[in-house]
Formats: structure tokens, C-alpha cells, sequence
């Protein structure tokens, strides 16, 4: 089999203390720059696809392009659906060749979520396929309006949680959010839940929403013309503290279509450039760079 399931890659990451980048890729020219970063990195790597980004692609195309990349590659590539809310996304991902899906029943309330993991886990371990779940919700708590509890992932649910659905991996809610706006203050995380979670459960975690915004990066976006506000990503002192403490999977998608925009539209400010793959080849150039700091960054200790 060309590419390895999330338990096998992130067992590995569990076992010696790092995390592995789980990259979102919507093309051809993404999926190609996160996987020849992580190649000449020598780093492991999880490239997923969000239930969007299939309907963006086409589900035919996206097991077949990236086997024919991985095949060719000496690192563990593992291709894993994200954010699948249903039983039918799931199987389909699965049947197409899918080596890690994520069910993200979150949303509804815990025995729903239960009954929903477990029938994918069910299907999933029958066709030597693992699967990541969510307990907890990645909303930001910014404004206090919404109460720590009821958002962050709680410790003593988490376990009963993994027993009952015996999930390969978890993703908790400690403080991230999705997108580019995730704090309005200083980047923090919930490290103290975290220990807690993971002195009850011993499986590897996953941090969603840690994409890191970097001031470099959103120079270089702004110095190419974008806008981009008050953005405000995880840290990297937070991240290597999450990842000291159970965390083993990091989902990025913003830091890379930042970086890519980035090498486009500086690109096309000259603007005699009309061949499409001069502006893509430099929007890959910057999405390898950032994939390669970011590695660097899960790799310490
Ligand atoms: O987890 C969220 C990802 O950034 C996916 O976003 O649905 O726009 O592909 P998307
Ligand atoms: P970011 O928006 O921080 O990149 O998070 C991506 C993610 O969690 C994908 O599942
Ligand atoms: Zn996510």
C-alpha cells in the first residue's frame, strides 16, 4: 500500500515526543509543494482534504493524484478526509482509498456523537482505515460570552468518550479556532486541560486551528498587497508545549493559503505575466517554505 494509515504515522510522533504537520490541500500545485517540503525535510506527513475541498476537486482525482506524488517519495504519507460530518462521506473516502478519516460529530450532543464515531469506526478498522474524532467545540471563547465548559473539551467525557467509540486519535478543544482571527490578545492555550486529558486517555491528540499567522507572513502578505487586519495565529512556544503534552497531529490550512496568495499576487504584480504556471510555481515556492518552518517547528523538543 502506498500510503500508511494516521494510527501507524502517529503512533511513531507518540512514541518519540514530536508531531506530525497534517497539511489541507484544495489542488494540485498545494498538494505537490506540502509533500516535496516534508520530503526534503525527511518529515512524515498527513495531507487532508475538507468535505469543501472534495467538492472543489472531485473525489476521483484526489486518492489517485496523491498516490502518484507519494509513490515516489521515501517519507510516510498519510491521505485523511477532515471535518467528515456524515456516514456516507466517510465510506465513500474510505472505499476510494482514504487511509485516515476524521468523523467531526462535535456539533451534536455526546451519545449522538458516540453512536455516529462508532459506526464509523466500525467501518473504518474493518478496511485497515483509522479515524480521528472531536469532542469539544473550536469556537472562540474571546468574548467569555460563551463559557470555558461548555467549548473546551472536558477530561472525564474525553475518556468515556475513546472507550465507548475506540477512536485512533482525538481532537480537543484547548483554546484554537479555525482561521486567520484566533485571538484578540496574546495566543493561549489550555495547557492545564490538556495534562488533565491526557492523564486519563492514551491515545495521540490533535490541535486543530493551529495554523500560526506569523508577523513574517503577514508582512510578506501585505507587502504583496493583501489585507489582513488584526490577525493573530497559535504561537510557536505554544505550540511546542501542546506537543510536549500529547499533542502528535497539527492541522494547518491558513498559515498555507496565506502563503500562497502571497506568491501569487506578488508575482502578478508584474503584469506582463499571463502563463499561469509561473504565478502557481511561485505560490509554491512559498507554501514549501512555510510547510519546511513549520516542520522544524513540530520536530523540536
Ligand atoms: O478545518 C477547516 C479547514 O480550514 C477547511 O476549510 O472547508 O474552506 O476547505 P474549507
Ligand atoms: P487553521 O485555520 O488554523 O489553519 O486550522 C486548520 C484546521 O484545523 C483544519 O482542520
Ligand atoms: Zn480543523
Amino acid at each position: 500500500m502506498i500510503l500508511k494509515s494516521g494510527k501507524e504515522i502517529l503512533e511513531k510522533a507518540k512514541q518519540n515526543g514530536y508531531a506530525v504537520g497534517a497539511f489541507n490541500f484544495s489542488n494540485l500545485e498545494q498538494l505537490k509543494a506540502i509533500l516535496l517540503a516534508c520530503e526534503e525535510m525527511k518529515s512524515d506527513v498527513i495531507v487532508q482534504t475538507s468535505p469543501s475541498a472534495i467538492k472543489y476537486m472531485g473525489i476521483d482525482v484526489v486518492v489517485p493524484m496523491v498516490e502518484s506524488i507519494a509513490k515516489n517519495l521515501s517519507i510516510s504519507v498519510c491521505l485523511n478526509l477532515d471535518h467528515g460530518k456524515d456516514f456516507d462521506l466517510v465510506k465513500q473516502c474510505i472505499d476510494m482509498g482514504y487511509t485516515n478519516v476524521m468523523i467531526d460529530a462535535s456539533d451534536l450532543p455526546f451519545e449522538q456523537n458516540v453512536e455516529l464515531t462508532k459506526k464509523c469506526v466500525d467501518y473504518a478498522h474493518e478496511h485497515n482505515v483509522s479515524v480521528e474524532a472531536e469532542l469539544g467545540s473550536l469556537k472562540g471563547v474571546e468574548d467569555e460570552v460563551v463559557a470555558k465548559e461548555s467549548v473546551y473539551t472536558n477530561p472525564k467525557l474525553a475518556k468515556e468518550f475513546v472507550e465507548k467509540t475506540g477512536v485512533d486519535s482525538l481532537a480537543v478543544s484547548i483554546g484554537t479556532s479555525h482561521g486567520a482571527y484566533k485571538f484578540k490578545g496574546e495566543s493561549h492555550l489550555d495547557i492545564e486541560r490538556l495534562k488533565e486529558i491526557k492523564s486519563q486517555i492514551d491515545i495521540p491528540f490533535v490541535l486543530h486551528g493551529a495554523s500560526s499567522v506569523s508577523d513574517e507572513l503577514k508582512s510578506m502578505f501585505i507587502a504583496s498587497g493583501g489585507e489582513i487586519g488584526n490577525a493573530k495565529g497559535v504561537s510557536n512556544q505554544n505550540l511546542i508545549e501542546s506537543i510536549k503534552n500529547g499533542i502528535c497531529k497539527v492541522n494547518v490550512d491558513t498559515d498555507l493559503r496565506i502563503a500562497f496568495t502571497t506568491g501569487i499576487r506578488e508575482c502578478l504584480k508584474d503584469k506582463t505575466i499571463f502563463n499561469p504556471r509561473d504565478y502557481l510555481l511561485k505560490g509554491m515556492d512559498m507554501i514549501k517554505e512555510e510547510v519546511k518552518r513549520k516542520v522544524g517547528i513540530l520536530n523540536m523538543k
